[in-house]
């Protein structure tokens, strides 16, 4: 058996362009979606990311504006633009690039951000409202993991799935997320004494380490679905993720490639959050 692939990009055109109608139904009503992107110091993978961000609203048809510092910039001065931007009727989404330098306090920079503009969905206003299952912003990457099990038509009841890594980017709000569709979730992270046989249990499987080849093909169930949040290099230097994608293909029911997946649905995701953010201050 050979899986189906989860097509990432296709999936994410399909989503922009609503994101792009909805934006324009907006600005019917004299509201454009603003996205602030802020971006301290020259890390070169955070300055690709950022550009990526911005880029992909412009195309959708949001506002966005990038405000890069250098490295040098004050904690006391970081948090005086956050405020700024929660006070800017233009901009409705604040998205603080991270990491962030050694001396300022990311946590503390998160918590500055108003909730109702926290299109990362970092801000532990955000993680509460996940975990009751209250209006609020899902961070991204799992946000846009939930969206490929929906583009598949996968009913997560009376399912298990397990995911692999437990941070509070991806694991832990990709776990809450999946209970709420009534899964049955098992978190695997480095403690776990046998992964293989948490894995070989599983209907849908999440491998979000940062690590190459941590799930293989004599690890998955047939016909499991595999989600696959990594990117990682291999040793030719390409792009790769946790899965290893050739082997886990032949077992797998479904499969989300490195890249091509899970990638370009976070930077959907937060425009869909985005927009979400301008249409609940437009009521
Ligand atoms: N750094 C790497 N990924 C992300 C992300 O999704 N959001 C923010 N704010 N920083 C990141």
């Amino acid at each position: 058996m050979t899986a189906h692939t989860i097509d990432g990009n296709a999936l994410s055109k399909q989503l922009r362009t609503e994101v792009a109608g909805r934006a324009q139904a907006l600005k019917a009503k004299g509201i454009t979606p603003g996205l602030a992107v802020v971006l301290v110091g020259d890390n070169p993978a955070s300055q690709v990311y950022v550009r990526n961000k911005v880029k992909a609203c412009e195309d959708s048809g949001l506002h966005s504006v990038l405000e890069k510092y250098e490295a040098s910039l004050s904690e006391a001065d970081l948090l005086a633009r956050v405020e700024a931007l929660n006070n800017d009727p233009a901009i409705h989404g604040i998205l603080v690039q991270l990491p962030l330098p050694a001396h300022i306090d990311a946590q503390k920079v998160i918590e500055a951000i108003s909730p109702s503009k926290d299109v990362d969905g970092f801000h532990i206003a955000s993680a509460g409202a996940l975990m009751t299952g209250m209006p609020g912003f899902w961070p991204c990457t799992p946000y846009g993991c939930m969206k490929m099990l929906e583009s598949i038509g996968y009913d997560l009841r009376g399912k298990h799935a397990v995911v692999i890594g437990r941070s509070n980017i991806v694991g832990k709000p990709m776990a809450l997320m999946l209970l709420q569709k009534n899964a049955t979730v098992t978190i695997c992270h480095s403690a776990t004494p046998d992964l293989k046989a948490m894995t070989l249990q599983a209907d849908v499987i999440v491998a979000a380490v940062g690590k190459r080849n941590v799930l293989t093909a004599d690890m998955v169930k047939p016909g499991a679905v595999v989600l696959d949040v990594g990117m990682n290099r291999n040793d030719e230097g390409k792009l790769c993720g946790d899965v290893d994608f050739d082997g886990v293909k032949q077992v797998a029911g479904y499969i989300t490639p490195v890249p091509g997946g899970v990638g370009p649905m976070t930077i959907t995701m937060l425009l869909v959050n985005t927009l979400e953010a301008a249409e609940r201050a437009s009521k």
